[in-house]
């Protein structure tokens, strides 16, 4: 059989577990919105007509931040549409999806829904059509506390208390030539720092994100992030990546290594953003919101409807997701979580419908995709610190990434209970890997809380409507554990998560 091996130290702290790497997406896209979180006359349609299914699997998902309203959408979107009286709200032609956009939902109803899911709310400013005014404007209406135009009528509107967003996006993928109001980066540097200077003089404690490359395979990445963060160093907190994996050409060996991109990509933007701050001689480092990530079919996507195709909430982009993408998105997240001293803040795009882990249907039901399952159980586990998880893998060769491990892992150790957690993916399509884990370390004493694995025999499987749990995660069976650590068969094809803890009444 396969071995690998990973030596654990409760010193070898990489840095807490950022709570918002369990970040999301809703853009006014497709089903994301309107019959995703939002659809009035449903059965489990709540006073506010969003969906208590879809805010129960939000919660169930362990959801901490919540991108809002885009995206490509947030371009070309003016904010104040979306406020006041829905009945008097415009309807708008929708340039990014080719949609009719009701502004049934905005930024208020936004914020009510964040609220009842428990998810803090990151909110991006339109930098594609417009500028600082709308950017102060849409911040003074948010967060302003009363006593001035735009805040007093947040509270005519339903909101006495402001909504305190601290997160905000310096616009959406301002490098993609497909995204209105692209500009060149030196331009969009120096908008993002004025917008970014004047959100500052309003609330000095903002985190601002200024945006990096829509892709690393764009051909001005690395080129882009350095200029723009030449303009914006000081007055920014973020930088943005975003990231799309899909298996092309059957080629399954370079899609399951699709964190080996994800590894490259943010240790590639942190060495630009060090790059300038030297050059600058600062001694402040630039974080990563990885804030758009998953794995999105993008080669099947037809881009736009027909020009006489103007639909409200049309589906777009409902990939249905089988046990490999889940595997994926599970190591996506250990890649995300390995980089926790870089990455504090990340969001899979997206929630529902649109690329998401949740799915509904009209006046039906709601469920829980595959890729839903894996970052449930990695959000709900993940506690305390990231442990450096150095790892000795067979290894294999792919075409798009060259060598890479079979095992891929990251470990977790909460020092308040105790915890010890073992994320790790086998990307072996044919043959089981056995994984020693050695916990000398700790102590010894520990006992196996739960383990997890995601897998099946059938590699094409889907949850669907009709079959809603087809696939989930089942208990991993073979795992042993002793004094020296533990030991697991980790199926061909499979994401898993094995907690350990000390036995209660154990004074060790
Ligand atoms: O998440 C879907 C789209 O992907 C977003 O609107 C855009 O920012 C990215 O290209």
């Amino acid at each position: 059989m396969l071995t690998a091996s990973v030596v654990l130290d409760p010193a070898a702290v990489v840095a807490p577990v950022s709570r918002r790497t369990f970040g999301s997406f809703v853009e006014h896209l497709g089903r994301a919105v309107y019959t995703g979180i939002y659809e009035p006359g449903h059965p489990h349609a709540d006073e506010d007509g969003f969906r208590t299914d879809v805010l129960a699997l939000t919660r169930e998902l362990g959801v901490t931040v919540v991108r809002y309203p885009g995206g490509n959408f947030v371009s070309a979107y003016r904010w104040e549409d979306g406020i006041g009286p829905v009945a008097r709200r415009p309807r708008r032609r929708e340039l990014a999806w080719h949609s009719v956009e009701t502004n049934e939902v905005g930024i208020d109803e936004f914020a009510r829904w964040a609220a009842k899911a428990d998810v803090e709310i990151m909110y991006a400013v339109n930098l594609g059509t417009r500028g600082v005014q709308e950017a102060l404007d849409v911040h003074e209406y948010a967060n302003h506390a009363g006593g001035t135009y735009l805040s007093e009528l947040r509270r005519t509107n339903g909101a006495p208390e402001p909504y305190g967003i601290r997160l905000w996006c310096l616009g959406n993928e301002m490098d993609g030539p497909w995204q209105i109001g692209h500009r060149p980066a030196r331009e969009y540097g120096l908008l993002a720092a004025t917008t970014a200077r004047a959100l500052r003089a309003a609330e000095p404690g903002l985190e601002l994100v200024v945006c990096g490359s829509s892709s690393s395979s764009m051909p001005t990445f690395g080129d882009w992030e350095a200029t723009v963060l030449e303009q914006t160093y000081d007055v920014v907190d973020y930088i943005s990546c975003h990231a799309y994996y899909e298996e092309l050409d059957g080629d399954r060996g370079s899609f399951l290594a699709s964190a080996v991109d994800m590894d490259r990509f943010i240790g590639n933007v942190a060495a630009t953003a060090d790059g300038v701050g030297a050059r600058l001689r600062s001694t402040k480092k630039i974080k990563i919101s990885f804030d758009e990530w998953n794995v999105w079919y993008l080669s099947r996507f037809q881009q736009r409807p027909p020009e006489t195709d103007w639909r409200v909430a049309p589906p777009l982009i409902e990939d249905e997701y089988n046990v490999v993408d889940a595997v994926v998105v599970g190591n996506l997240l250990i890649s995300l979580l390995r980089h926790s001293d870089r990455v504090t803040a990340a969001c899979q795009a997206q929630l529902v419908n649109v690329i998401a882990p949740i799915r509904t249907e009209p006046g039906g039901p709601a469920w829980r995709q595959t890729i839903f399952h894996p970052f449930a159980r990695t959000a709900a586990l993940a506690r305390g610190d990231v442990l450096a998880t150095p790892l000795d893998s067979p290894t294999y060769e792919t075409a798009r990434y060259g060598e890479v491990r079979v095992v891929d892992a990251v470990a977790t150790h909460d020092a308040a209970t105790g915890d010890v957690v073992l994320f790790a993916v086998n990307r072996d399509q044919h043959r089981p890997v056995r994984l020693a884990a050695d916990l000398s370390r700790f102590g010894g004493g520990l006992e196996v809380a739960e383990a997890w694995t995601l897998t099946d025999d059938d590699l094409d499987a889907t949850n669907t409507r009709e079959a809603p749990d087809r696939v989930t995660p089942r208990p991993l069976a073979d795992v042993a554990v002793d004094e020296a650590g533990v030991t697991a068969v980790l199926p061909r094809v499979s994401w898993n998560a094995l907690r350990l803890r000390r036995p209660s009444g154990s004074t060790r």
